[in-house]
């Protein structure tokens, strides 16, 4: 039975965060250059963006470059730096009613690519389907990082008080702040690891990963996750009988 008639409409995970790999292999199976790969894996950002806003995801956050990919050739940053000027589609954000974020160390980022980030979340600011947030020069210990200097200062300022540090008031300083954990973590591409992606807020995240290299992860792929975890019963620490 295709996965559309499986999903069940009324349990459609809120946020869904995707580690993108296979973009490299994927070019080098078809004896291209590893930017060949990013290029088609950007195509798939949008296809997979507006499949998610279709099912009613509200939430779509996707590791698109991390503090670590700054140590690749400088060719490949540039090719991806490129992409992320110029590929963004954002015709297809206001087809579909999808807000556009970012979250990571913008500083580090050129800035006519900031500045064309820049533009394309303000003129999405206002629509009010899914939000589609693009993990970009980010990992969790640059965030946890940065997280606990603002709280360490805000002690320091007398601003908050020791015992007011609490599971809530770390999660308000993250980056994150604005959503919701994510309900399912997919990994393309073959690797089972977190990549220093999302770790705080995948504490009770269904994880998901297969094989498929992200440009080949198609409508059908997402919609499969989903029916995956659909059949998974969240427990958070709780007993099977207490939920
Ligand atoms: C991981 O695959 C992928 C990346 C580091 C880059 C992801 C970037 C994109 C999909 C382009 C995004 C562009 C837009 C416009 C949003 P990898 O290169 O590590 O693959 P490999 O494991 O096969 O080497």
């Amino acid at each position: 039975m295709p996965y559309k008639e499986e999903i069940d409409i009324d349990r459609i995970p809120k946020h869904i965060a995707i580690i993108m790999d296979g973009n490299g292999r994927w070019a080098k199976q078809r004896g291209h250059e590893r930017s060949f790969g990013h290029q088609a894996g950007a195509e798939t950002v949008h296809i997979i963006a507006e499949e998610a806003a279709k099912l009613g995801v509200k939430y779509l956050t996707l590791y698109t470059f991390s503090t670590e990919n700054w140590n690749r050739p400088a060719n490949e940053i540039a090719a991806i730096m490129a992409l992320l000027f110029d590929s963004i589609e954002e015709a297809i954000f206001m087809k579909n009613n999808i807000s556009f974020r970012i979250i990571g160390n913008m500083d580090m980022i050129p800035e006519n690519v900031r500045n064309s980030l820049n533009h394309c979340i303000e003129r999405t600011a206002s629509n009010t389907g899914m939000c589609l947030v693009l993990a970009l020069s980010y990992s969790s210990r640059w965030e946890i990082t940065e997280t606990t200097r603002q709280i360490a200062k805000e002690v320091q300022q007398g601003k908050l008080s020791i015992d007011q540090i609490t599971d809530e008031c770390i999660a308000s300083h993250l980056a994150t702040n604005f959503m919701p954990d994510p309900d399912l973590l997919i990994r393309t591409g073959g690797e089972l690891r977190l990549s220093n992606y999302l770790m705080w807020q995948c504490a009770y995240s269904e994880l998901y990963f297969c094989d498929t290299f992200w440009p080949d992860f198609r409508e059908e792929e997402l919609r499969k996750a989903i029916c995956e975890f659909q059949k998974r019963e969240r427990r958070f620490g709780k007993t099977s009988e207490q939920i």
